[in-house]
């Protein structure tokens, strides 16, 4: 695992999400009590997750409305035991980092 710098301290405002291309993989970052990061491709249609409206921890695709769990990368409709790969994020002096 590697912390890379994705973007600025203030990038994501509270309560909105936000894709970065980090080492080649699709990552959405969410800001909503604190910062969580998941990897941003729906698995029904590739939708992004990253612009999904956000209610407490579940991020709706926008695509299809399918649910996932923004802390656990969990999906929470139709298929059993998906998951999504989760990332930390950090706010350092210098910006925001993803460990991927
Ligand atoms: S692409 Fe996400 S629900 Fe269809």
């Amino acid at each position: 695992m590697v912390w890379k710098k994705v973007g600025e301290k203030n990038e994501i405002p509270e309560g909105k999400g936000k894709e970065f291309m980090v080492d080649g993989k699709h990552v959405a970052i969410f800001n909503q009590g604190g910062y969580h990061g998941l990897d941003s491709i729906c698995v029904h249609q590739d939708g992004s997750l990253a612009t999904g409206k956000l209610d407490v921890d579940i991020v709706e695709c926008p695509l299809h409305f399918w649910h996932y769990n923004i802390k656990t990368g969990e999906l929470l409709d139709y298929i059993k035991g998906v998951k999504l790969q989760t990332y930390k994020v950090e706010v350092k002096s210098d910006g925001l980092y993803v460990d991927v």
